[in-house]
């Protein structure tokens, strides 16, 4: 599709086209997609029903507010196709999300949701900076979770060579990153880190491999993430977000001229930000609950998903879509400890500020009597950090109090004493607490 300067460096001219075009296209294809689950699904025509709402009462995108949230519960309930829109015969493809309890959550695709989902993920990969002509690492995982097969489909449709090598298998990863020279990879930032520890053990510059261009995503990562990262390997780290209920990956994307946060992708999302208690939507700017609801899916459309995801809608910078923050975390992830409540992302801040630690971490929570008690395990960078052992410990501490509010006891490893993951999302903090 070459890129061409009125378009500001869009692979699409919707991206860059006026708030007006943009309304009016999210107001028709929302008009279509309500008609289409009212006729088609059970769950929402009776959901409608019970709110008092009909695809017809929709006349303006805020009127959208008025119709009933989905949550996953309500994907759970109708296990495993029964929110599909199309008969299953049209469903070509079938991904699912492991849950933590019971039964995963299942998604399907019609022939022509697979062909948006690869231009869509085309588009993310374009606005991360990655061209047709160049090599594409994926080492998000393949199979039911939607990373590898939802990355792969966007680079080839891009124009890159794609080297299909899924997660895990670290020294093959080194191996084919050494030899096959990718311009970039795609793969989930604690892998990253892996990735990055891996090279420097092998003793290989990360620096000096052909990598340009990482695109992270599947799990929330910090603004002092990106900056280790990009200093440690000289790549561009452009953030992507998804879920598989909304799509997969792709649903947003960093431009890489501006790394301010994830263009939406409102062409085919309505983005809402809702308070995740009261359920009401809030202004742009405000921190809340982010709700997708999809404007041109054909098996699973979802109206008013509620993510879990926190954070904000932020008006247009490189493309003329809105953008989220980056995400602080899910709402689920919210640790309350002694009434304060803490996401694991801002200790991933702290630990990431002080030179003298890697920013390998695990947070475990326990009960001590009646209080809450918090020990956060972290590595040193290097043996070299050795002696300062103790007064990085305090560090963190002091930091983590004044800070974050919070008293943790800070365990201060040897390197590379923490397990590395290397397949799925990072798993950093461990709640002991019995549940009440
Ligand atoms: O993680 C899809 C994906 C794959 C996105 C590869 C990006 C890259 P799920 O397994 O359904 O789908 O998990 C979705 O992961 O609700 C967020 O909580 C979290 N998440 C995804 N991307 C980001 C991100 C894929 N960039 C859930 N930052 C979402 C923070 C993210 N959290």
């Amino acid at each position: 599709m070459g890129v061409s300067t009125d378009r500001r460096g869009a692979r699409d001219a919707i991206e860059v086209a006026s708030t007006d075009e943009i309304r009016a296209l999210q107001l028709s294809r929302l008009k279509t997609t309500l008609a289409h689950v009212y006729a088609n699904v059970p769950h929402y025509r009776q959901a409608f029903d019970a709110a008092g709402v009909h695809p017809d009462d929709l006349h303006t995108l805020s009127d959208l507010a008025r119709f009933p949230l989905t949550a996953k519960g309500d994907l759970r309930a109708n296990y495993p196709f029964g929110l599909f829109a199309v008969p299953r015969e049209q469903v070509v493809r079938i991904h699912a999300s492991s849950g933590t309890t019971g039964k995963p959550t299942v998604v399907g695709y019609t022939a022509r949701d697979i062909d948006t989902w690869s231009e869509l993920m085309a588009r993310s990969i374009h606005a991360a900076g990655g061209r047709a002509g160049d090599i594409a690492h994926v080492a998000y995982g393949y199979g039911l979770f939607t990373g590898g097969l939802g990355a792969h489909y966007g680079a080839e449709r891009l124009g890159c060579s794609v080297v299909p090598m899924s997660g895990g298998q670290t020294e093959k990863q080194i191996q084919l990153i050494t030899d096959f020279k990718p311009d970039l990879i795609l793969v989930t930032p604690s892998y990253m880190l892996t990735l990055i520890d891996a090279l420097e053990a092998a003793g290989i510059d990360p620096r000096s491999t052909s990598l340009k261009l990482g695109i992270f995503g599947a799990e929330p990562w910090t603004e002092a993430m990106r900056a280790e990262m990009e200093a440690r390997t000289g790549m561009d780290a452009v953030d992507i977000f998804g879920l598989s209920e909304v799509m997969g990956p792709g649903v947003a994307c960093e431009c890489v001229e501006s790394k301010d946060g994830p263009v939406i992708w409102e062409d085919h999302f309505y983005p809402e930000i809702i308070h995740p208690e009261t359920g009401e939507v809030l202004p742009d700017g405000e921190l809340g609950e982010l709700v997708i609801t999809t404007l041109t899916k054909e098996a699973l459309p979802v109206i008013r998903y509620r993510t879990r995801d926190l954070t904000r809608l932020l008006p247009p910078s490189a493309r003329n879509m809105r953008r989220i923050g980056k995400i602080t975390g899910r709402s689920d992830d919210m640790l309350i400890i002694r009434g304060v409540n803490v996401f694991p992302t801002q200790i991933e801040e702290l630990v990431c500020a002080i030179e003298g630690l890697a920013p390998h971490y695990l947070i475990h929570v326990d009960k001590d009597g009646h209080l809450d008690s918090v020990r956060i395990e972290v590595e040193l960078r290097d043996a070299s950090a050795a002696p300062r052992r103790e007064a990085l410990a305090k560090e963190l501490a002091h930091k983590a109090k004044g800070l974050i509010g919070i008293s943790a006891r800070i365990d201060v490893l040897d390197p590379a004493s923490i397990e590395r993951v290397s397949v799925g999302k990072a798993r950093r903090v461990f709640d002991n607490r019995p549940k009440s």
